[in-house]
C-alpha cells in the first residue's frame, strides 16, 4: 500500500532484521536482543509491517498473536517511526494495517504496553479507539511504570476479565 511517498510493506524475512533493529534501537529506550526480534518475526512474520520513503526504512511495527484465557489476543510489541518522519500518520497507518491483519487472523482484541509518560504513543492509540486498561508499576527494566492499552475487536470482550 502507498500513501503519498510512503510505501507500507509486509516483512519479507531475515534479510531485513538488521535494518529494522537499527531503526528501533535509535528510537526506543528499552534495548531488545536479537532473540526477542526473532521470537516475534519468526513466529508471526505476517504481523510485521515496514514503512519506506524512497527506499529508506522510516517506520516499523512488530506484533504477535497468542491465546489469552478464552480469547485470541493480538499484541503490539514494538512500533517506531524515524524522528524526521513523525506526525505524518505513519505510526497510525502501521497500527491500522496491523489491526486489519489481526482481524483477518481472528484476533478478539489488541493489547500493548507503553511507558506512562509516552504521550505521543498514548494519544496515537487513544485516537484509534484504544482504552487504558491498567497501570503496571515498575514494568520496565529502568523502573518506569507502563500503561496497558486495549482495543476489543468484537463482542467477545468480557469486562470481568479485566478488572
Ligand atoms: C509513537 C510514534 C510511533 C508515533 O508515530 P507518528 O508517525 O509520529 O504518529 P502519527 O503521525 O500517526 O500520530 C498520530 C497521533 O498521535 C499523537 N501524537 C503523535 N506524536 C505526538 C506528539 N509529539 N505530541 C503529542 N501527540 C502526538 C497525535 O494525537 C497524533 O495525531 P495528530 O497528528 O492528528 O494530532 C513515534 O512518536 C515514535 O516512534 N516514538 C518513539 C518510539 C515509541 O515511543 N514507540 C511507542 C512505544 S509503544
Amino acid at each position: 500500500m502507498t500513501v503519498g511517498d510512503i510505501e507500507y510493506l509486509p516483512y519479507k524475512g531475515e534479510s531485513q532484521i538488521q535494518e529494522l533493529m537499527s531503526l528501533i534501537e535509535r528510537e526506543l529506550p528499552e534495548p531488545y536482543s536479537i532473540f526477542t526480534y526473532r521470537f516475534f518475526l519468526n513466529q508471526w512474520p505476517e504481523l510485521c509491517f515496514l514503512a519506506y520513503c524512497k527506499g529508506v526504512l522510516v517506520g516499523v511495527i512488530i506484533s504477535k498473536k497468542q491465546p489469552h484465557k478464552l480469547l485470541q489476543r493480538g499484541y503490539i510489541g514494538m512500533i517506531v517511526v524515524d524522528k524526521e518522519y513523525r506526525r505524518k500518520k505513519i505510526g497510525s497507518t502501521l497500527v491500522k494495517i496491523t489491526i486489519e491483519k489481526m482481524i483477518e487472523m481472528n484476533c478478539d482484541e489488541v493489547v500493548l504496553e507503553t511507558i506512562i509518560t509516552n504521550i505521543q504513543a498514548i494519544s496515537l492509540y487513544e485516537n484509534l479507539g484504544f482504552i487504558r486498561l491498567k497501570r503496571l508499576f515498575r514494568y520496565y527494566t529502568m523502573g518506569a511504570d507502563a500503561i496497558r492499552l486495549f482495543l476489543p475487536l468484537n463482542d467477545n470482550f468480557i469486562p470481568q476479565y479485566y478488572n
